[in-house]
């Protein structure tokens, strides 16, 4: 179907964007302004001063022996008092004695929003959400933070969360201001910032990870934030890699309505009338270029809309292109489970409900295999 979408290589001030330096240095920054600035509102904090972390005894039993567990707190002060604490579960894959000294995994930072326990335990293990022995025999290290440490669920006029530490109180909220899928996205920034310290973990090598709302999250996460080598969207359908215009399924009113707490209030602007938004989702998919970028879908996800989501990455390429990569542009819609994997992106549509599951991880492994 063809669609009418803002152009991805033409500024705002109608230049042609035709090399990785325009991109980088013009276009790339004023698409990054126009999502803060319309969906996601603007983080008005990066790293706070003073922030720590503080790591458990690792538990070395997991798996057979196979993986080394860490907790780690991530604990921060509010600009007006108040205290944050992020806690973050890591896997590290480990020989009979232990983490091998010296050597750095690559690792999947994954975003639970409700699913797993902040607190690590057992479950970890039997999760099909987060199958950990499955990535670490696959050679990876994975993380995982939740979204009730970061900003709970719920619309509360923003006083719980981050929002509460770090929002200003001397003046009404403003209409950029950053929604919770902004704010978790700030806190998956905060669990990079940990995981560059660890002695076990390659910090060039780490892939952000999130399933629907979560989803939404990684990719506004890897978009903000290129620390993040590879961003993985599983299923995150409306504002998040579905383009808006002409979607089926949710749209724009629809997620106001309901999750009135997500976005900017300036996105609200938009309901009903997504042909006005200056960017659609394929620009925040471009926003990863050249990083190694991911989306899947599941067949009976009509809510998410796995073609819009495919078109997306699509319209995406051209920005891949700038830095001499291929991307889909070219591959018809999918058969049910057949990946299409591209030199720097990669998709599949797994049969199946709205979910993410073991067989998802498969593919996205086999993507990872030999890139990240
Ligand atoms: C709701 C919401 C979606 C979201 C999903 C989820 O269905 O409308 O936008 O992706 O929840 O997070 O599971």
């Amino acid at each position: 179907m063809e669609r009418s979408v803002p152009r991805l290589l033409v500024s705002q001030n109608g230049h042609e964007i035709d090399s990785a330096r325009l991109w980088a240095e013009q276009r790339r920054p004023e698409l990054l302004d126009l999502f803060a600035e319309q969906v996601y509102g603007r983080q008005p904090v990066q790293r706070p001063e003073g922030m720590t972390f503080t790591a458990s005894l690792p538990d070395a039993a997991c798996f057979d022996g196979k993986a080394v567990r860490k907790t780690i707190a991530i604990a921060f002060t509010g600009e007006h008092g108040g205290e944050g604490r992020i806690r973050l579960t890591l896997y590290v894959p480990a020989e009979a004695d232990g983490i091998q000294q010296g050597r750095r995994y690559p690792a999947f930072l994954l975003f639970d929003h409700g699913r797993l326990s902040a607190e690590a335990n057992e479950l970890h293990a039997t999760s099909s959400f987060w199958p950990v022995e499955q990535i670490v025999a696959c050679g990876y290290a994975t993380a995982m933070i939740a979204a009730e440490d970061i900003d709970p669920d719920e619309h509360d006029g923003f006083r719980n969360g981050v929002h509460g530490l770090f929002d200003a109180i001397d003046r009404p909220r403003a209409s950029d201001a950053w929604g919770t899928i902004a704010a978790w996205a700030w806190g998956l920034s905060r669990a990079m910032d940990y995981l560059e310290t660890d002695p076990a973990i390659d910090p060039a090598r780490v892939a952000v990870i999130g399933h629907s709302r979560g989803g939404k999250t990684a990719l506004w996460a890897g978009a903000l934030d290129e620390r993040f080598a590879m961003v993985v969207s599983n299923e995150s359908g409306c504002t998040g890699a579905a383009i808006s215009r002409g979607k089926a399924g949710e749209r724009i009113h629809q997620i106001n309505t309901v999750f009135p707490h997500w976005f900017s209030e300036n996105y609200k602007r938009y309901n009903n009338r997504e042909d006005e938004l200056p960017v659609d989702q394929h620009m925040l998919l471009a926003l990863i270029a050249p990083r190694l970028l991911y989306v899947s879908s599941a067949a009976e996800d009509e809510w998410a809309d796995p073609a819009s989501e495919y078109l997306s990455l699509q319209l995406a390429e051209p920005a891949y292109r700038l830095y001499g990569a291929d991307g889909l542009a070219s591959e018809p819609f999918p058969q049910l489970d057949s990946p299409l994997h591209a030199a720097r992106c990669g998709y599949h549509i797994r049969a199946g409900r709205h979910d993410l599951t073991e067989v998802d991880w498969t593919y996205v492994l086999a993507f990872a295999k030999q890139r990240l």
